[in-house]
């Protein structure tokens, strides 16, 4: 029950009759696994445990929300939840962008359900799009601001003409940077985040060791003073793309690092703790996805939309009937047009 965690659970409280419709049966938590048991968290005692393992393993369980973070230990508790078939959410992009063969194997082989729209820019949706809706066309690039912490970070040292370390004590301020912020300020949330768009966009494997990965730290008040005098700005970017070796031959690039944007280029314009993806395929053209990419409530949305999918699916036995559930839907009480 951290940010994610916590708000999870308090839709799955106050949407439940709206869920019970969406899914066709009501979704119910059969338990909540904490790490530490004696802190009020106004759920239920007797649904708090410290016993994650017994929890995944109990028969009445179907499907298993990982928001706990770090890796060992999501990694055995999916695993065993994949290998007995229950369905898998879950937003660990660093666990994703290293064992995604591994747990993705496993998923296979049970046929269980594995979603993780939340492991990449929150609450907006780009890992479904890249695995579905653009499964049939051929994409060639991606290009996102994948972490909030930084793009805060370096629009706030655009907007006032502040140096790095004032505006990451901001950040840390106003609950953006984490404690320790090396992961987002050294670019490896992103390039995790980056592994993980890469191999769903290109429907090959690439890890987080692939991701040629450079931060923020070094960037200073005159770098964004030089980038405003040619008038462009500087983002962090995530950019996965295809490209040609000298002898013809088809490659993958996948890159994280502070770049020099014109400000004509709409992801120049995505400031604070927002994030953005663009998507570059060969008959859908270009693609941008906007929102909120961090936070609890919308990376919440995000698991909620994956637990909705694997719910449904367990409910009507395998692929469940997705939006065909549209014929059963009541006529909207509609208000004046
Ligand atoms: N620390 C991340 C960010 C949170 O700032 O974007 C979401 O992965």
């Amino acid at each position: 029950m951290g940010n994610v965690g916590t708000e999870v659970v308090r839709i799955l409280r106050d949407r439940a009759d709206d869920l019970k419709a969406r899914v066709g049966a009501p979704v119910v938590i059969r338990g909540i696994a904490v790490r530490r048991i004696e802190i009020d968290r106004g759920v239920p005692e007797e649904l708090l445990t410290t016993d994650a393992d017994a929890l995944v393993a109990r028969d009445d369980v179907d499907i298993v929300v990982e928001v706990i973070g770090g890796i060992e230990k999501p990694r055995s508790l999916i695993l065993a939840a994949l290998n007995s078939g229950k369905s898998v959410v879950t937003a660990n992009k660093a666990l994703l962008a290293d064992y995604t063969g591994e747990i993705a194997e496993a998923a296979e082989r049970t046929r269980a359900d594995l979603y993780f729209e939340a492991a990449v820019a929150g609450a907006i949706p780009v890992v479904r799009p890249l695995m579905q809706s653009l499964a049939g066309d051929k994409v060639n690039r991606v290009v996102g601001i994948v972490n909030g912490t930084t793009n805060f970070i370096l629009s706030a040292m655009a907007a006032t003409g502040a140096g790095y370390e004032e505006s990451l004590a901001e950040a840390s301020r106003l609950g953006y940077a984490e404690a320790d912020p090396t992961a987002d300020v050294e670019g490896y949330d992103a390039a995790a985040k980056a592994a993980i768009l890469a191999s769903l966009a290109f429907h090959t494997r690439v890890t987080a060791a692939d991701v040629y990965r450079e931060g923020i730290s070094n960037v200073t008040a005159e770098d964004l003073a030089t980038a405003k005098a040619l008038d462009c700005t500087v983002k962090l970017l995530a950019l996965c793309e295809r490209v040609s070796d000298e002898d013809g031959k088809e490659r993958i690039s996948v890159r994280v690092y502070p770049a020099l944007l014109p400000l004509s280029h709409p992801l120049a314009r995505v400031d604070g703790a927002f994030n953005a993806v663009v998507v570059e395929a060969e008959a859908a053209g270009r693609l941008m996805f906007y929102g909120q990419g961090a936070g609890g409530a919308p990376t919440a949305s995000a698991v909620m939309g994956d637990l909705v999918m694997a719910a449904r699916n367990k409910f009507y036995g395998g692929r469940g009937p997705g939006e065909s559930t549209y014929a059963k839907l009541p006529i909207a009480p509609m208000g004046d047009t």
